[in-house]
């Protein structure tokens, strides 16, 4: 990572008159690029920002075999534009686990070369999630087997007990789920996607090096109170939803931590406008457009912007036994605006931060 500086000399990392900073090019471990003309309006963001993205499969229908991940892969590719980024862009699969996933999928999934992981959504629990488990018992053999091989299973840690306060889904689906499945698998390579407490910090910090966890800007940046200022804030909705105060601290704590089981995913999750600002809104903040901004940001106010290169470009990379990128990005600092409205096919989106000015800006 180089800086640099208005003034040689006494400059330490945490410098405000710091001008601009180059790190390696990072990747987005946790990305949603939807498909179709969402797909080609989405896209040419990540491409900007980041080297590869593993690429949630959500989609409606679900990615539910390697054969979908593959087909799904030539459309992302076709969805890039011209131009140095996009040509260098390279999107990694998942596979959406059902509860009649077949062990021989999770084989499929290994000698493809193109799927790296297994997505969990408990069923019912966020964005097209209908398909997805309903109980984890359901998925045993094909834990096993993906123990046994070391393919990472991605976790969205919320149980669906309509019973349980929303506040506290990720917690309970920890001692719930979490904790029993890793004593049953204590190998199995897992990654609880986009903390959102300190219940989910310290889990991944006291499990080995087998657990990760991803951290999104949104939830570094903001907590519960970005929902209701001022009044209902459809565009900082999300799930897991925002939490209190002392759990955004604890996962700003993580990502500064420079402990390598926490990296950046964003979970930028496109919707259009209108299903955002509805009755009953999607859940989703869309931060493909301005990730690194975003996240510089939230590093920047902690005093640790020399923690950003890593948490951004090498620890996910890392777990994942892709090679670090060579190639570098440079942000400098400089006021801009975030656009109010991007062009979504037909319809718009609302980036997160709409309108305000962010204070680095990606060249
Ligand atoms: O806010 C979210 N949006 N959380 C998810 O888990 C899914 C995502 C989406 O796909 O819209
Ligand atoms: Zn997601």
């Amino acid at each position: 990572m180089r800086w640099r500086w208005r003034k040689s000399g006494e400059a330490s990392p945490y410098n405000r008159s710091m001008q601009t900073l180059t790190l390696i090019r990072p990747d987005d471990a946790h990305l949603h690029l939807r498909d179709g003309a969402a797909l080609a309006a989405v896209a040419p963001h990540t491409a900007r920002q980041f080297a590869r993205a593993i690429v949630m499969p959500n989609l409606k229908p679900p990615v539910t075999t390697t054969a979908q991940a593959a087909a799904y892969r030539e459309r992302i590719l076709a969805a890039m534009p011209a131009g140095p980024a996009a040509l260098t862009f390279a999107p990694h699969m998942t596979l959406y686990l059902t509860d009649s996933t077949p062990v021989a999928e999770i084989d499929r999934a290994r000698d493809s070369g193109i799927v790296r992981a297994v997505k969990y959504y408990p069923a019912g629990a966020t964005t097209h999630s209908d398909a997805g488990v309903t109980a984890v018992e359901n998925c045993f053999a094909v834990l096993a087997r993906m123990e046994e091989i070391g393919l990472p299973l991605l976790v969205h840690g919320e149980v669906t007990d309509a019973e349980v306060d929303i506040f506290d889904r990720e917690r309970v689906f920890i001692e719930r789920v979490l904790t029993p499945l890793l004593r049953r698998f204590p190998r199995l390579r897992l990654v609880l996607e986009h903390i959102t407490t300190r219940e989910g910090v310290q889990f991944v910090e006291s499990t080995g090096s087998n657990v990760a966890g991803t951290l999104t800007a949104h939830h570094l940046l903001m907590n519960r109170n970005a929902l209701f200022a001022g009044g209902v804030r459809p565009h900082n909705y999300c799930l897991p939803v925002l939490k209190r105060e002392t759990h955004r601290q604890a996962l700003v704590h993580a990502a500064v931590s420079g402990n390598p089981k926490f990296f950046l995913g964003t979970d930028s999750a496109p919707h259009a406008r209108q299903a955002k600002e509805a009755a009953c809104g999607c859940a989703g903040c869309y931060t493909a457009l301005h990730a690194l901004e975003l996240y510089a940001e939230a590093f920047e106010d902690a005093g640790a912007l020399d923690k950003l290169e890593a948490f951004a470009s090498f620890y996910g990379a890392d777990f994942y036994g892709l090679p670090r990128n060579t190639s570098t990005v440079t942000l400098e600092r400089a006021d801009w605006r975030v656009p109010d409205s991007l062009p979504f096919g037909d319809d718009t989106l609302t980036p997160l931060r709409a309108g305000e000015v962010l204070r680095w800006k990606l060249r």
